[in-house]
């Protein structure tokens, strides 16, 4: 199972960026727990991190035509104005977890928007950096063990 984990603006700052809504873990710990995590499960992993919408567009075609069978994404404030991200999800049919850090719920008006959650399967908020690896769960669960 091929997995990519793909991470939007300002989140490569994990650590240095507003520790009270992000914790204090660093982008690259982040991406070495979860990596470590990915290999217990037997689960081929594909880390990106982009400050530029058309990027992660073009990393979430990638997954695609490299043949994942699913997507972890935090869009970071993309979330809440991109329809070409929702449109690229869309596109590749491809299972996709929304996670976001923080409890965007209980943030301002402005990120009670996401755009991108119409084409996900799931969206964990609030679990901190733990919310990637239940995403992780979530989709070797949803596509199972033994692919
Ligand atoms: C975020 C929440 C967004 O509103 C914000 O713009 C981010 C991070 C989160 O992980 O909680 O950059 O996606």
């Amino acid at each position: 199972m091929k997995l990519y984990i793909i991470n939007g603006p300002n989140l490569n700052m994990l650590g240095i960026r507003e520790p009270a809504h992000y914790g204090s873990c660093r982008y690259e710990d982040m991406v070495e727990g979860i990596c470590a995590h990915c290999k217990e499960l037997g689960v081929e992993v594909c880390f990106y991190q982009s400050n530029h919408e058309g990027d992660l567009v073009d990393k979430i075609q990638e997954a695609y035509f490299e043949g994942a069978d699913g997507i972890v994404i935090n869009p970071g404030a993309y979330t809440h104005t991109s329809i070409a991200l929702l449109d690229a999800v869309k596109s590749v049919s491809l299972p996709t977890v929304e996670v976001h850090i923080s409890k965007v719920e209980e943030r301002e008006d402005f990120r009670q928007v996401s755009y991108i959650r119409a084409a996900c399967v799931k969206t964990i908020t609030g679990h901190g950096i733990k919310g990637y690896s239940e995403a992780v769960d979530y989709l070797v669960e949803l596509l199972g063990k033994d692919k």
